[in-house]
């Protein structure tokens, strides 16, 4: 019955969630995602085990089998998202299943080559105008070779926003962009939500700088995009607090992230999705101190441990302010060597301790500007 779910309208799958083991195993959620492979149907696999992603692949009979010998027997809940409907099957200890069906409003978007030749959310040749202004693509909306980096970058974002949204219902949402700079993200996060999905979207970048700032406002103005502005912010002197539903930033310079991800959190932003820049700030007065002491001792490896650390550190306090936090790799390496993306998700409001952080910080005497923020918000009485 559920295979037959699954293999009924195949070209409209979208993936498959299996979930809520019987027993307590560390693989207690399995996602699986179709593609084609030269003319065959294939599923990836992708398993979480304390925070790092696993895949394997397997043939269409090959899922089936495992489907059918294994998922079915071990786990509750299988999920099935298909253009227009999520359809979830619940297995009891006896063996019962229930099903229960839910219309959705998923793009249709066709299964795709994998790694070969892949479907974006944006297709070249898709008539956006404002990437033409900003220089992505030429006047026929092809992608000018040297912004092939910014196209995947921009691309891979609004797939995972799209991940998240695609089955998002409200009519209307609001978004902050810290640290926008020339706004190619901003712009196609606009239109993915507003042209794409008629969603009213009202999106606010903040920069510092005053020219790129006036001309992304011109911009927005010259095609009628009446909820996209732009304000000269320094994002680390203090915003007003409103309400927002979603928060990004990309490649915000150094501890501009760190004010983007305090403001998502004094704020109770449900989502967030940032991918931080250069980190100087831990780098510059980490001390010798314990067992990390070794990675400290070359320039290149502190360098790098102290990025990791920073953004470790970044996902462990979101962690603690009642966020489920993913750190996944954003685009390839190739495309962007910052490449990691902090994705979060407001999912209760308690707010833990701290410790493990402050462990560090004491024994290795460096400043992290979103600790600091946090520890003093506590203080000031920050629910
Ligand atoms: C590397 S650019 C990234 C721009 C854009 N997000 C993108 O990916 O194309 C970083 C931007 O952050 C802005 N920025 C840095 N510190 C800031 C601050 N304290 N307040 C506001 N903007 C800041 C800079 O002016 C710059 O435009």
């Amino acid at each position: 019955m559920i295979f037959e779910e699954i293999n009924k309208d195949i070209e409209k799958l979208k993936k498959i969630v299996v979930s809520d083991p019987k027993v307590k195993i560390s693989e207690s959620k399995l996602t699986y995602r179709p593609y084609f492979k030269n003319g065959e149907i294939l599923f990836q696999e992708e398993v979480i085990i304390s925070n790092k992603a696993y895949h394997n692949n397997y043939t269409f009979v090959d899922f089936k089998e495992r489907l059918e010998k294994e998922l079915v027997a071990y786990y509750q809940q299988i999920f099935i998202m298909k253009e227009g409907s999520n359809i979830s099957f619940f297995i009891n200890p006896n063996g019962k299943i229930k099903r229960r069906e839910e219309k959705n409003k998923l793009l249709s978007v066709k299964l795709s080559e994998h790694n070969k030749e892949k479907k974006y959310i944006l297709e070249e040749g898709e008539k956006i105008p404002a990437l033409v202004d900003l220089g992505v693509f030429t006047t026929n909306f092809k992608v000018v070779s040297s912004k092939y980096d910014k196209f995947k970058q921009i691309n891979r974002f609004i797939e995972i926003i799209d991940n998240e949204f695609n089955t998002y219902d409200k009519k209307d949402i609001t978004i902050l962009d810290f640290g926008c700079g020339k706004s190619y993200l901003t712009f196609i996060i606009y239109y993915y939500f507003v042209v794409k999905r008629g969603i009213e979207a009202t999106i606010i970048g903040y920069d510092l700088k005053e020219d790129v700032v006036n001309s992304c406002n011109d911009l927005a103005k010259k095609y009628g995009y009446n909820n996209l502005h732009f304000e000269v912010k320094d994002v680390s002197k203090g915003l007003d607090d409103q309400k927002v539903d979603m928060l990004v930033s990309l490649h915000a310079c150094d501890t501009a992230t760190d004010y983007a991800l305090y403001y998502a959190i004094k704020n109770k932003v449900k989502n967030i999705f940032s991918v931080p820049c250069c980190q100087h700030q831990v780098n510059a007065n980490i001390k010798r101190g314990g067992d990390f002491d070794l990675l400290l001792k070359d320039g290149l490896i502190k360098e790098r441990f102290s990025a990791l650390l920073t953004d470790s550190i970044r996902a462990e306090i979101l962690r603690g302010m009642g966020y489920s936090v993913d750190v996944i790799e954003f685009v390839d390496f190739a495309h962007s060597p910052k490449n990691i993306m902090l994705r979060a998700k407001k999912v209760h409001g308690l707010n833990k301790s701290l410790e493990k952080v402050e462990g560090l910080v004491q024994k290795y005497g460096f400043e992290q500007e979103l600790y600091k923020l946090v520890k003093e918000g506590r203080k000031n009485g920050d629910k």
